[in-house]
Formats: C-alpha cells, structure tokens, sequence
C-alpha cells in the first residue's frame, strides 16, 4: 500500500536538482524547489525554462507547455517554507550537510513526510541513521540530465518503512522513470560501474601520450554516448571527483580506483565543466 503524494519539494537547485524539479512539473506535480543561494535558484529557473523551450522546439512538448510546467514550480531560499509530502535532496555531496538538513525538515514536516536523498555515493544507512525518523528515509538516485535518464536507483535501509518504499517506486514510475533495487554499497550500481571508465581514461591522459579529445573521440566512436571527459564536465568535475574519493574510501582505497591528480587538478582551478564554463573542455 503506497500512500498519496501532492507536493513534492527538491532541495538543492544546481545541475540535479534543476533537472529533477523540471521532471517533476512536468509530470503535474506541484514542485517546490529549495536552495541556500538566491542565485542558484535564479539559475535553475533559467535553465528549466531553456529546457523546456528546447523541448518545444524539437517537437518533444506541446506550444506553450513552458508557461503551464513553470508556473507548477516554486523557487524559495526560505527553509520553513519547506512544506511537503515527499523531499529529494539534491544539496552538496557532504554526509553531515545531508544529515542537517533532513533533520531540519522533520521538525518542520507531518511524521509521514519522506526524506529522499540523491547522493551517488554517500551510506543511505549511514545518513538514515543520524536522522530523527530513519524509517522514512530512502534513496532515490537520478541520473544526468535528470529530465531525460529514465533510470533512478532506488535504495533502502533495514530500517526502511516497506510503506515508504511502495510509495517512492509507484511515484518514481508516475513520473515516467524506470526504477531498479539496488543495495546500500559504496556507488550503488552505475557510479561503481562507471567508476574505471572515468579513472582508466585519465589516467591514459596523464601519461602524455593521448588528448582528452582523443581519447573521447575513440570511446564514442566505440558506441558510447558521451567520452568520459565530455561526461565529467557534464557531470560536474567537482561532484565526479567527491564520488570517486568516496567510492575509494569506502571500498578500502584499491589502487585500480585511486582518484586521478588530473581530476584534483581541474577542481582546485575551479574548472568543474559545463557549469562552470570550462572544464576539460571550454563551453
Ligand atoms: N552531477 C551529477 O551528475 C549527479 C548525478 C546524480 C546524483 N548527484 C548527486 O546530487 C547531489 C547534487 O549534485 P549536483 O551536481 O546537482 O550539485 P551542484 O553543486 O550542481 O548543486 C548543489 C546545490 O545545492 C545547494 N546547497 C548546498 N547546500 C545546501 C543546503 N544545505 N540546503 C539547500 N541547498 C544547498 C547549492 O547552493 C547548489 O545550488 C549530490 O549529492 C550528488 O552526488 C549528482
């Protein structure tokens, strides 16, 4: 038995959580979106608009659907206007940020409230376990672009409401995602799998013999979507390079998983990717 979920709030308005709420008004619900910084918010407005109006122009989302989806999300920097049914946080990759911020919430929220994290590597026990109620808590992993990967981990804890877990996968298929189990381990499924494919291809760039180009170039050519230095500028280097240390951390730092200084490099230069303009590619 699932229970009823009208007004959703996301928390956090950067590449994530844009994309996420874009989803969510879309799909009809009432959506409201929750940042500390005014002009992240600003940001976010931007893009979900740009995005729709792309939408619109490709033929993908009826004319004048950006006003109708738009006017379904509410942009706020103000935490006790966090009212809602169901929370997906998509704040900084940060364990005790994380832990604040849903304890926080449950003060403000009714007991059945769910609190949702999209971390891509942190414990979902870990968290659930340093918060007020852990029963309501669960992972929901999105993946980038949010508004178009159609698949969304879906992790719980043994302390997981089995309430709250049919309420999360029929609300996750209701916005048109494909949901899949996974367990609580370091990187779930896709971030552990992708995890060499990203480190294996920076570490060929920092011998000197090959280009990111290059290297993007044959793995595309190969059949991947994206090469992995134009996916971790899509990604965010800073956010890729959190989860790779975390991923190394939690699994006993083997060597083949050791996060690349080309990486760290590029973070420390604030060159984080397509947000921030440039990365290993300029935009
Ligand atoms: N970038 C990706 O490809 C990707 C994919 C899947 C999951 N994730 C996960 O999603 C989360 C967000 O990643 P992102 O790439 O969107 O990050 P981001 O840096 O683009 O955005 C984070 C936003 O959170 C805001 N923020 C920080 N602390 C906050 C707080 N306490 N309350 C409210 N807002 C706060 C920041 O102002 C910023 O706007 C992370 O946990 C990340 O691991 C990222």
């Amino acid at each position: 038995m699932s229970q009823e979920i009208h007004r959703v709030c996301v928390c956090g308005a950067g590449t994530m959580g844009a994309g996420i709420a874009q989803t969510l008004a879309t799909a009809g619900y009432s959506t409201l979106v929750y940042d500390v910084q005014p002009a992240g918010l600003e940001r976010a407005a931007q893009q979900i608009e740009k995005q729709l109006d792309g939408a619109i122009s490709k033929g993908k989302l009826a004319a004048g659907s950006t006003e109708k989806i738009l006017q379904r999300i509410e942009f706020t920097n103000d935490l006790q206007a966090c009212l809602a049914d169901l929370f997906i946080e998509a704040i900084v990759e940060r364990m005790e940020d994380k832990v604040a911020l849903f304890n926080q919430l449950a003060e403000l929220n009714h007991s059945e409230s769910i609190f949702a994290t999209n971390t891509s590597s942190l414990s979902v026990t870990h968290l659930s376990n340093q918060v007020q109620n852990p029963a309501r808590v669960i992972g929901l992993h999105f993946f980038n672009p949010a508004h178009l990967m159609k698949l969304v981990e879906v992790i719980t804890t043994r302390q997981t409401d089995p309430k709250v877990l049919d309420t999360a996968w029929a609300w996750v298929e209701s916005i048109g995602k494909k949901p899949v189990r996974c367990a609580d381990t370091p990187g779930f499924i896709v971030n552990r799998v992708a995890r060499p494919y990203y480190l294996e291809a920076m570490r060929l760039v920092e011998t000197g013999d090959v280009s990111p180009e290059q290297v993007d170039r044959i793995l595309e050519s190969a059949g991947f979507k994206l090469g992995p230095f134009q996916l971790t500028d899509l990604i965010g280097q800073d956010i890729n390079l959190v989860v790779s240390r975390s991923v190394y951390e939690q699994l006993g730092r083997p060597l083949r998983l050791k996060p690349s200084s080309l990486q760290e490099e590029k973070v420390n230069e604030g060159k984080l990717g397509r947000k921030t303009g440039e990365g290993f590619y300029r935009y």
